[in-house]
């Protein structure tokens, strides 16, 4: 049994990795501002191995990591759209806020920090299955304040603090805080609502993917294998055969869903292009995926049929629900009187 911080709990990724820890008689701290609700998580209330830490990683006391064994670190700004926004913000939370609890853990005894980075470091990668001593390239602010994390914790990481990258694919698949801003996912939900899918840019650029349960299980696989293998070191995350060109992934929606419309749309200025090589993982750890495309379309598809996932709901939208919360916060300011709004 590990005595686990998540950070980024309430995300896609966070809720279903906590509830997979608990599953396997882990004790968890739950950090999380849940920006996108605290519904997705309060699930996981009952249990008495989780407790809730509804905090900023920017500003929280950290005292709390003199009882934590391992980091699994999810929080922040999680696409390139969202850390556009205030290129400053993204800096703070992304990159100051992940080494702020790094070095906290670090000073408090923590054994490992599993860090979540992304096979979007590669930018336009000059050249197929790149592997991960390939060169970092990152476009975007989002992509930047990836590659910065990880060189700091590099810094970080000894024999009594050890540091495990995970770099992982673009993610799909359903999850309880779900995101519709992730190609897989949307795609989907545009077939099943609106009978389109859409291909931006033309659908020439190579993406790797990946299942969330199957980064979950990468995660735990990290978290379990013993430092020889993992301490240090940086593994891409996904399997050779889910990398795809994106007009690849609308015949795949298209066989689940065949009243749907592929529309190209040529003029996107996405230059991000990576096709990546996944032997590492693999070979050292024994790292297989149990999930494909296929699959996440078919569970997305049902949960859209059975109205368990609701295309409309305005916190599936990244980007969105992150501008909107700025919006609010901005009006809410302008109209208080006297602490209260009307
Ligand atoms: N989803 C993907 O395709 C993908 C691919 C590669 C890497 N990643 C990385 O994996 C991690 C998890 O991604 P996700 O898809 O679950 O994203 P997500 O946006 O669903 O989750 C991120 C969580 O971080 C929280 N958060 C943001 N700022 C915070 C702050 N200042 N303090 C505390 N909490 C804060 C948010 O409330 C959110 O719940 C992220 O680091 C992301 O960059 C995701």
């Amino acid at each position: 049994m590990n005595r686990i911080l998540v950070t980024g709990a309430g995300g896609y990724v966070g809720v279903l990795m906590c509830e997979t820890l608990l599953n396997k008689g882990h004790q968890v701290i739950a950090l999380d501002r849940y920006f996108f609700g605290y519904d997705k998580i309060k699930q996981l209330e009952g249990n008495p191995n989780i407790s809730f830490l509804k905090d900023d990683l920017r500003y929280v006391n950290t005292d709390f990591l003199k009882n934590i064994d391992v980091v699994i670190d999810l929080a922040g700004l999680s696409n390139d759209a969202s850390a556009e926004i205030d290129p400053q913000l993204t800096v703070d939370i992304n990159h100051k806020g992940a080494i702020r609890i790094a070095k906290a853990a670090k000073e408090y005894g923590v054994k490992r920090y599993i860090y979540s980075s992304s096979a979007s470091v590669y930018g336009a990668g000059a050249k197929t299955s790149l592997t991960e001593t390939d060169p970092l390239a990152p476009l975007t602010q989002y992509a930047k304040s990836k590659v910065a994390v990880e060189d700091d914790l590099k810094l970080l990481h000894d024999k009594n603090f050890e540091i495990v990258l995970l770099r992982n694919a673009t993610i799909y698949g359903l999850a309880p805080r779900m995101r519709f801003d992730l190609a897989i996912n949307i795609m989907t939900m545009r077939a099943w609502k609106e009978h389109n899918i859409y291909i931006m840019g033309g659908g020439e650029q190579w993406r790797p993917f990946v299942h969330v349960r199957d980064v979950i299980k990468a995660f735990i696989l990290c978290m379990d294998a013993p430092s020889e293998k993992v301490a240090g070191e940086t593994f891409n995350v996904g399997s050779n055969d889910q990398n795809f060109q994106i007009k690849q992934l609308a015949q795949y929606v298209v066989n689940v869903i065949p009243n749907a419309t592929i529309h190209r749309i040529p003029d996107d200025a996405d230059n991000r292009s990576y096709n990546l090589n996944f032997d590492k993982i693999s070979n050292t750890l024994g790292y297989k995926t149990e999930f494909n495309i296929n699959d996440g379309i078919i569970e997305i598809k049902n949960a859209l049929d059975k109205g368990i996932l609701d295309p409309v709901d305005p916190t599936c939208y990244t980007l969105q629900w992150y501008k909107s919360l700025m919006d609010w916060s901005k009006r809410i300011k302008e109209l208080s009187y006297n602490g209260e709004i009307i």
